[in-house]
């Protein structure tokens, strides 16, 4: 191996760390389940935290027992199982924002989903214009409850609670997954 490749693939693992998000792990310790009656629900847990592209939502659940499904609005206010744009079903799904838009998750198990095992996360454009931090008004077909949005996001707070993830997880790991796995195509 030439010292010139050497050098590309150090910038090239020096931009990818660089461009890496945060991981946050949903539900914290407990993972991806219905939460406690008497918890924050997770989008108020969402709603606490600033998502921007290239963070990660890491999704822990038993595959046997549960699932996630990415959804539009509608499904999520309806817990419409039958209708999703993803899904995910390995129990340990790592969803990363490559876009800034409303993302809706809900379980693939209708009746988790109706005891509240539902996500909305907005993904910021971009984390340094402070202006363009207010969320976008959700579409007008997404009546019921709105996350608790104060205007603006708040930076995550070190407070742990229950049933919110305050983990933030640099992703080196997947980063460096990501190169090693890239080796065999530039040699
Ligand atoms: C779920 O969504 C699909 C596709 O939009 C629709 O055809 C179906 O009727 C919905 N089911 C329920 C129970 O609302
Ligand atoms: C910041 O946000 C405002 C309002 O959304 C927008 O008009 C402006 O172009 C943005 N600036 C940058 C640098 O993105």
């Amino acid at each position: 191996m030439s010292n010139y490749l050497i050098l590309i693939l150090l910038s090239f693992f020096m931009l990818i760390s660089i461009a890496a998000g945060t991981q946050f792990k949903v539900g914290g310790s407990n993972g991806w389940s219905v939460p406690d009656t008497n918890a924050m629900s997770y989008s108020q847990w969402a709603a606490k935290n600033r998502f921007k592209i290239g963070d990660s939502l890491l999704f822990v659940y038993l595959p046997d027992e549960d699932s996630v499904l990415l959804v539009n609005a509608d499904a999520y206010n309806s817990c419409n199982t039958s209708s999703f744009v993803d899904f995910f079903n390995d129990g340990n799904t790592v969803f990363t924002f490559t876009r800034s838009s409303h993302f809706y998750f809900i379980s693939g198990k209708k009746d988790y989903c109706h005891k509240n095992e539902k996500l909305v996360v907005v993904v910021m454009a971009d984390r340094s214009n402070r202006s363009s931090l207010a969320p976008a008004p959700l579409p007008a077909s997404a009546s019921p409850p709105p996350p608790p949005y104060g205007g603006e996001v708040e930076e995550p707070t070190a407070q742990p609670s229950p049933n919110g993830a305050s983990s933030r997880v640099i992703g080196m790991v997947s980063t460096i997954g990501a190169v090693l796995g890239a080796l065999p195509y530039v040699f």
